[in-house]
């Protein structure tokens, strides 16, 4: 992937950088905690309620006894992605790198949620690519803009009409929806434990859980 922060430099650094197998498999981690790991890669627009609903479905999934650990855009923005800003090559290394720590956190046997706006679709195949077959599906909270505009929970979308924050998804950046999700919630219509509710039963239905 072309990512503008890769050391480019300092190639001799990565060539003598060799991988160690653990002692303790992936297998033998699964196998501890009796389901099948995946990355549930929420997308939607700012206010869609992706934190929302991730955090509902993580609490289903507490109560099932699974193991699940939540990746949100806000939060991971104040720590490791906190040197990036809104620009698309930001935004594109923001879901590189989220990639790869759910990456981790699937290797360690955990149902992994993010919930990062993603905006764009060829980012969003990359992960998936990143990832084993089944390990990545892809969770659309189809919120139409209108709605999202109209909740504004941050009072964001003001300020972005105002023209106070730049760059702003749906208003002046771009949001490809996707084409084909692997889940699709269609947040308006339903309450949040009904969105949540509908995750749970996918991953039952796809024997993940
Ligand atoms: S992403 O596009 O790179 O995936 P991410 O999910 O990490 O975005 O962060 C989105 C959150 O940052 C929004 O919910 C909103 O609270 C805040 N934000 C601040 N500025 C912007 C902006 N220009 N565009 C979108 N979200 C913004």
């Amino acid at each position: 992937m072309n990512s503008p922060y890769v050391n480019k430099e300092n190639d001799s650094v990565s060539n003598d950088v060799v991988w160690h197998n653990s002692t303790v498999t992936h297998d033998d981690r699964i196998k501890q905690k009796n389901q099948k790991p995946v990355v549930l890669w929420f997308t939607g627009l700012s206010g869609s309620g992706k934190s929302t609903v991730a955090n509902a479905v993580e609490s289903k999934l507490l109560s099932l006894g699974k193991h699940s650990y939540l990746l949100d855009g806000d939060n991971v923005r104040h720590g490791l992605n906190k040197d990036l800003g809104f620009s698309d090559n930001d935004r594109i290394e923001n879901i590189r790198r989220i990639g790869e720590v759910a990456k981790l956190f699937v290797d360690a046997g955990s149902i992994v949620l993010t919930a990062f706006i993603s905006p764009f679709i060829v980012d969003r195949i990359q992960v998936r690519e990143l990832l084993a077959d089944g390990q990545f599906l892809e969770v659309f909270i189809d919120t139409p803009l209108a709605v999202c505009e109209q909740r504004d929970p941050k009072g964001l979308y003001k300020k972005a009409r105002a023209g106070e924050i730049k760059h702003f998804t749906g208003i002046d950046s771009e949001y490809q929806a996707p084409i084909n999700p692997d889940i699709h919630v269609a947040t308006a219509n339903y309450s949040i434990d009904q969105c949540a509710e509908q995750i749970v039963s996918a991953l039952i239905n796809k024997e993940y859980i």
